[in-house]
């Protein structure tokens, strides 16, 4: 048991750690250089066999390199670890000057604002907004707008029946008719007309309900905005008007309709109103070069149903058409989101993901 060879044992794990660069190099070292199996460890157990002179000797020098071992394992072992807690707090340091990750604020749904923006166009011109129920008498619904008893509308697969009418067309419960969910705003052409005062100038948006299914085209529940218009001496003109008002002030001055001749029992003469394609504006047509996918190169986009405000619906709503006449169109909100804003799939306006409602703002 040299003394040089206690000292080489010592250096050795001075040595082993000062090259120890972290906590994990050290605790090795510790093992190594301290451990049960450690040089030094072994060294002190032979000193047992040696005689009590260099026995004494041995131990003095072992204890030596063994309390200078700890010391310095002990000195490294702070200085790693103020190393790593210096580290740890640049690392991990948060920057409290960031902006903050703020609560978004909800925001009306596109459908809703565009419903109320389409509203506006009428409110300024004196328009008045008018509502009625979504679950409503079938007298309003079809008997008041002129709908025949079996009209293929009232069938079952297009309107969902909330109470039923018997094959006699008496009701199915003790009550004056069926009741449906509004498959159209129309019927609130005939309660607005039994409630209040002539000239009539209304407007109603509002949601109805058709037995469709949900696709990239058509939704049960979607959502309409009606036009009322009754006074003396309203015609045609008044209606077309209007509606290219309503066009040019949603789709920008260019803009125009067109009517179609098409039947609803509620107005006569009726019609299919198109707009112009707000894709191509109409420069589509006839020209190969640049055919529109839109309209199919047809120029025009259907929008809705409109026309003069049959006299029979007038009459069943106690207005005299010998003196009053009118005008009244409904269409599609969804379709006009879809026009105004490029949306391909009615699915999105109603499965309520952000990342759909998100782009259209903040509008309140
Ligand atoms: N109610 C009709 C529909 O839902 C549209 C329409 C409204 C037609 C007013 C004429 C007048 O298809």
């Amino acid at each position: 048991m040299k003394p040089e060879e206690i000292e080489r044992m010592r250096d050795e794990a001075l040595a082993a750690f000062a090259a120890a660069g972290d906590l994990d190099a050290l605790q090795a070292a510790k093992v190594a250089h301290t451990g049960g199996t450690s040089p030094l460890a072994l060294a002190n157990r032979e000193i047992g066999a040696l005689p009590p002179q260099a026995k004494a000797e041995a131990g003095k020098r072992i204890g030596q390199a063994r309390g200078a071992v700890s010391k310095a394992l002990a000195a490294r072992q702070t200085e790693l670890e103020a190393e790593r807690d210096a580290r740890v707090l640049v690392e991990e340091a948060v920057d409290v000057t960031l902006p903050y990750d703020r609560v978004p604020a909800g925001a009306r749904h596109p459908l809703t604002t565009m419903m109320e923006r389409v509203a506006d166009v009428f409110v300024s011109m004196g328009y008045e907004i008018a509502e009625g129920p979504e679950v409503e008498a079938e007298w309003f619904n079809f008997d008041a707008l002129n709908f025949v008893p079996d009209h293929p509308a009232r069938q079952t697969q297009d309107t969902f029946f909330v109470q039923g009418t018997r094959e006699d067309g008496k009701p199915t419960v003790d009550d004056e008719s069926g009741i449906v969910l509004r498959t159209h705003t129309s019927p609130v052409q005939a309660r607005a007309l039994l409630s209040r005062e002539l000239p009539v100038y209304i407007v109603c948006p509002g949601r109805v309900y058709r037995t469709d299914e949900l696709d990239a085209t058509h939704t049960p529940v979607f959502h309409q905005i009606e036009l009322l218009a009754i006074d003396e001496g309203l015609t045609m003109s008044d209606l077309k008007g209007t509606l290219d008002h309503m066009v040019q002030a949603l789709f920008g001055a260019d803009m125009k309709t067109r009517l179609r001749p098409n039947y609803f029992p509620f107005t006569e003469p009726s019609a299919e109103m198109d707009m112009l394609c707000y894709v191509c504006r109409g420069e589509s047509v006839g020209n190969e070069e640049r055919p529109c996918r839109t309209c199919s190169s047809e120029g025009w986009i259907e929008l809705g149903g409109c026309g003069m405000v049959n006299p029979r619906v007038l009459t069943a709503c106690g207005v005299d058409p010998e003196k009053y006449s009118g005008f009244a169109f409904g269409f599609g909100i969804e379709r006009m989101l879809m026009f105004r804003h490029n949306v391909e799939d009615m699915r999105d306006m109603v499965e309520g993901d952000v990342r759909f409602t998100r782009p259209f703002g903040m509008e309140i």
